[in-house]
């Protein structure tokens, strides 16, 4: 059964989705502990580069490509070059992925949330941590419920799903997200983190950080796999998709830069390191919060942020596989719902097993855990590379640039920059990288 194309109900609607899908755990997870551990300061400038040169104009290419086709991304690349499609298959095997063990850890953002209030992380918060994500049972509950929560709000659909969650979440988030961070810097012993985040240290910027700070661009601005090109594919002709190409990333950026704001500042104040990793969030943080005055209420709110990004995430990775079934197959949305938010949950639970019971079984050397996660920081850069030669090459930057202008004038200078970037920067950028991390040069 086809179901007619659905629309955002605003501009608005839109910028809230989009920014709520770039938004995640990227940000608030992700991209703290990556600063803290590739030298601050000179970390945050290479990343904002990045977004400026590279972030943008995928963007827009996506953008343009889906609401150009008015198709999800496999369908979109379809319509335009049948021999293109794998591309956008790519990008729905991407969202698989990433959704399987994403929602993993949207469960132990659920779990922590929940122990806050309920009893409190106990003051070893390391060995806490450990033992959680090593119990065979608890933390698959928690990915249950997480991806149940997922999958509810994509079920009803782009305009009083998708869009009505994120219209409430994204200002939610932002808000508590202030909050925090005004805590943060104005604790004691502050500063140091407040100098450490913002005072470059080159010697720390190795080519391993810039790799990650390349990957994390990709990661955190939903590119590369075909979220904004389904996003995209909902929006109505008359919107301007420079001006949300700008915004989008502009407020995702924001997100992060404030999230280290919220973070390091307070690990400092209270004598943490600030590169412990993936485990600041679910080691050091808890320990910082203990000791904070009305520590309970802030982990609290700063867990429901945390899903309150992670949630607006999780739905857009859901979506690209929806699209793509109600798309190519002619699904039904609630079938496609089910069954995809169903294999991802089994997908996840190996996912989960890999970090304690099954943690010998090995892919390349990595547990499964990690192997998917190496596998989307693979995916997406080669989605955005090949999407760039897609719209240099195969498409044309003129057809490309006719969607974004919609007839109309464009913003000064764009077509050139955007050409620019898309036939020579990006794609040279990402084959550069590629090949450091070969140790090619
Ligand atoms: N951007 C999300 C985050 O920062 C993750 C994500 C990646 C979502 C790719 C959709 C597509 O957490």
């Amino acid at each position: 059964m086809t179901e007619k194309r659905a629309q955002w109900g605003s501009n608005f609607g839109f910028i809230m989705a989009a920014a709520g899908s770039a938004v995640g755990l990227g940000n608030l997870w992700k991209f703290p502990y990556l600063a803290g551990k590739n030298g601050g300061g000179a970390f945050v400038l290479i990343y904002l580069l990045i977004v400026l040169f590279i972030g943008f104009t995928i963007m827009l290419g996506e953008m343009a490509i889906g609401r150009h086709t008015q198709l999800s991304s496999f369908n979109a690349y379809q319509k335009i070059s049948k021999k293109w499609a794998f591309v956008g298959g790519l990008g729905v095997l991407a969202g698989f992925v990433i959704l399987s063990f994403y929602s993993v850890v949207g469960g132990w953002v659920l779990n922590y949330m929940f122990k806050t209030v309920i009893g409190g992380i106990p003051a070893d918060s390391a060995a806490y941590f450990g033992s959680f994500i090593s119990n065979p049972i608890l933390p698959i509950f928690w990915h249950l419920i997480f991806m149940a929560m997922t999958a509810v709000i994509v079920f009803k659909g782009i305009g009083g799903g998708i869009e009505k969650a994120c219209k409430f979440m994204m200002p939610a988030l932002f808000v508590i997200l202030v909050i925090i961070c005004i805590r943060s810097v104005t604790l004691p012993g502050a500063a140091a983190g407040i100098a450490f985040y913002l005072t470059p240290d080159f010697s720390k910027l190795t080519a391993g950080a810039v790799i990650a700070a390349l990957g994390q661009v990709f990661f955190s601005l939903s590119l590369g796999m075909g979220c904004i090109i389904t996003y995209g594919s909902y929006l109505g002709k008359e919107e301007n998709l420079a001006k949300n190409s700008m915004i989008v990333p502009f407020l995702d950026t924001l997100v992060a830069l404030l999230a280290g704001f919220a973070i390091l500042p307070a690990v400092f104040a209270f004598g943490f390191e600030p590169g412990a990793g993936p485990g600041l969030m679910f080691v050091t943080l808890p320990q910082v919060f203990a000791q904070m005055p009305f520590g309970t209420f802030f982990g609290f709110i700063f867990f429901v942020l945390v899903l309150f990004a992670a949630l607006t995430s999780s739905i857009s990775l859901l979506e690209v596989t929806v699209a793509y079934m109600q798309d190519q197959h002619k699904w039904g949305r609630s079938k496609s719902v089910i069954t995809l938010s169903g294999i991802m949950f089994l997908i996840g639970i190996p996912a989960s097993l890999s970090m304690g019971v099954w943690g010998s079984f090995k892919i390349l050397g990595k547990n499964f855990f990690d192997f998917l996660g190496f596998a989307s920081d693979i995916m997406l850069p080669v989605g955005g590379l090949l999407m760039c030669i897609f719209i240099g090459y195969v498409w044309g930057i003129d057809k490309a640039i006719d969607e974004i202008s919609n007839g109309g004038k464009l913003p000064f200078k764009l077509r050139g920059v955007f050409t620019i970037m898309i036939k020579y920067v990006a794609p040279v950028a990402v084959i550069a990288v590629f090949l450091n991390a070969l140790g090619v040069f």
